[in-house]
């Protein structure tokens, strides 16, 4: 497994790549890797002669108070990881090699990135897009793997490569889980055990929820104020729960067409998110 750590060594490498004719696929992480980002690994090799994965803590896309400082850092731990799971190439820059004196191009995808996450998080989707361009020009992607545990972050990238012409194909995939339900993060280890068992409420009310839009008539103002309270009782401030459109993320109105139930919460000072898809209910069908 090679480890590249400048974008001239990684231009180097993956135009020999494109040279012999291999497709290269790029999964960006922020390190501190779990079975979450291995399955994007494993996800993306059969579309994929060559796999990178990305390490990097990217100081743009967190704000003035957030854990840019103290965000899990275990880079040995990774590439060991990566090699195990096959991966080709490990990608690890630093913040100068990234963001070098004179750094002053930005890219902001307007709309999708406005709510939730967006609105709590000012200039986040900014940061994320920015390095997720650069990512995915620096290592030649042919394809890129990015999880719907993230969902708002997806449609931001697959919303900025339509716009932008970026040529890489954006895979999506599902949200991998702990055994009793909490989705896999690289924040989960800063949880103490009672608010590991608590955040359970966050999955909990999301499963409830997509089954009560599958077999009730409740209305999506009326289950997203459920939700809400469910993760309040639970010891949680939740910071929004949203029932969206899926791509475009504009509130739903109704249930008749693809939608996404999406939640940020804290337990103490950690920010967790998740999200379930909703099924299409037959509004029509309705006395
Ligand atoms: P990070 O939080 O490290 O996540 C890297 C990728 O792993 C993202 O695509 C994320 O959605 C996916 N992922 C994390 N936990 C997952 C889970 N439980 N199930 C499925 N996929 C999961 O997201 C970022 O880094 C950054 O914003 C990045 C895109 C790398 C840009 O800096």
């Amino acid at each position: 497994m090679q480890i590249l750590t400048n974008p001239h060594a990684l231009r180097q490498w993956h135009t020999e790549q494109h040279r012999a004719g291999l497709r290269i696929g790029v999964v960006p992480t922020m390190g501190a890797l779990h079975e979450g980002h291995l399955q994007l690994v494993d996800q993306i090799r059969p579309h994929a002669d060559r796999v990178v994965v990305t390490i990097f803590v990217n100081p743009l896309q967190f704000g003035p108070n957030e854990d840019f400082g103290r965000y899990p850092r275990q880079f040995p731990t990774d590439c060991a990881l990566c090699e195990a799971r096959g991966v080709d190439a490990v990608y690890h820059p630093d913040v100068p090699g990234m963001y070098p004196d004179g750094f002053q191009t930005h890219v902001e995808v307007e709309q999708v990135s406005q709510r939730w996450c967006g609105a709590s998080r000012p200039g986040h989707f900014r940061g994320v897009a920015t390095v997720v361009l650069k990512l995915l020009n620096q290592t030649g992607a042919d394809v890129a793997i990015f999880g719907q545990k993230d969902w708002q972050q997806l449609q931001v990238i697959r919303q900025m490569c339509r716009d932008l012409d970026h040529p890489a194909e954006i895979l999506g995939a599902p949200i991998v889980r702990e055994p009793d339900g909490l989705a896999m993060s690289s924040r989960n280890v800063y949880l103490s055990a009672e608010q590991r068992s608590n955040a359970l409420a966050i999955s909990k009310g999301l499963w409830h929820l997509q089954q009560q839009v599958a077999s009730t008539a409740r209305a999506p103002a009326e289950l997203q104020a459920e939700l809400l309270a469910t993760i309040a009782a639970s010891g949680g401030q939740p910071e929004y729960v949203g029932l969206v459109q899926a791509e475009s993320l504009e509130p739903l109105d109704d249930f008749s067409v693809a939608g996404r139930a999406l939640v940020a919460a804290r337990y103490g000072a950690t920010r967790l998110i998740d999200n379930v898809e909703l099924p299409v209910r037959d509004v029509q069908a309705k006395p």
